[in-house]
């Protein structure tokens, strides 16, 4: 069993330990296609600033397996956007809801609202972090590969919230995770700074052959995340000796398999002949949020 802390926030993946990741896959998968009443009476607070297809639904989906409730809370919609505070924001949510779900653009606003709102805070985007994201991730690699040890992964493109989450995941779990980007854009140096990184570093490259040759994971994500849209140009321009295609593919191991967190730009980061083709999990990927996110809120507010 996970040990369930009182307030037991996830707004980093370091907040985890590899057995307390193991278990969460483990839970996921045992939860799988399960409906249970473990989070009845219960409501998920969706506190968002930005779009979201897939965590948004993946969540609410999850809540409603678990027999809880889900309120998407667009911040435009809320006295947020007419300038009351966060801090008053969190405290007034924390008396409502059983637990929040935030996606936003700056690390420190999840971190208040975790500090404040006196319930449990899961990390549902920030421009630092994708948490639930990369434990999807690693749930497919699971499932498909069978382990999570023993392979080689391979981030391409920029080193934005997924490739520093890819970096926490890998100095946690002691796997071998290369990284190539342009220079000036390797994962965020707080990270690599981390003490569990510096320990366990990821291999840093701006080759992009260099990365992937022989890998079993390869993964990337968009050039421009949200936020970064007047800058889209320039990185188009930077960034296209990374973009995932057949002739990168080929470099990798033949099983390989590619990830992508969705939304994809075809054409741009990945071709269609890579996502549509046979080395693509993404669809699996995408599923396995609802599968990861049901496991974490069923411990959180279940005990599961
Ligand atoms: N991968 C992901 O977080 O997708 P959404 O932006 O659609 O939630
Ligand atoms: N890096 C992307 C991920 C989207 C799910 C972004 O932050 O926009």
């Amino acid at each position: 069993m996970l040990s369930t802390k009182t307030h037991r926030h996830l707004l980093s993946l370091d907040e985890l330990t590899a057995s307390e990741i193991r278990q969460l896959l483990a839970t996921a998968i045992a939860l799988k296609g399960h409906r249970l009443q473990l989070a009845q009476g219960q409501v998920l607070g969706l506190l968002f600033t930005k779009p979201s297809t897939r965590t948004r639904v993946s969540f609410e989906v999850a809540m409603a397996q678990l027999g809880g409730q889900s309120m998407f809370l667009s911040a435009e919609a809320m006295q947020l956007s007419r300038g009351e505070s966060l801090t008053h924001t969190a405290r007034v949510l924390g008396r409502y809801l059983s637990v929040i779900a935030m996606r936003t653009h700056a690390q420190q606003d999840v971190d208040l609202v975790a500090a404040e709102s006196g319930i449990p805070v899961i990390n549902a985007l920030t421009e630092r972090f994708h948490p639930m994201q990369v434990l999807a991730d690693l749930l497919t690699v699971q499932c498909a590969k069978g382990q999570l040890e023993r392979l080689t992964y391979a981030y391409l493109g920029d080193g934005n919230n997924m490739a520093n989450t890819w970096v926490l995941a890998q100095a946690i779990l002691g796997l071998e995770l290369r990284v190539a980007t342009p220079p000036g854009f390797a994962p965020h140096p707080a990270v690599l700074s981390r003490p569990q990184v510096v320990s366990h570093p990821p291999q840093l490259y701006t080759d992009p052959l260099a990365a992937i040759d022989g890998a079993d994971v390869v993964i990337t994500d968009t050039w421009v995340s949200m936020g970064m849209e007047e800058e889209a140009d320039e990185r188009a321009r930077l960034f296209a000796p990374y973009q995932v295609n057949a002739a990168l593919m080929s470099h990798a191991d033949s099983d390989a398999m590619f990830l992508h967190c969705l939304p994809a730009h075809v054409g741009e980061e990945v071709t269609e002949d890579v996502i549509e083709g046979p080395h693509s999990a993404v669809w699996e990927e995408a599923e396995n949020r609802l599968h990861v996110q049901k496991a974490w809120l069923a411990t959180v507010l279940g005990g599961a």
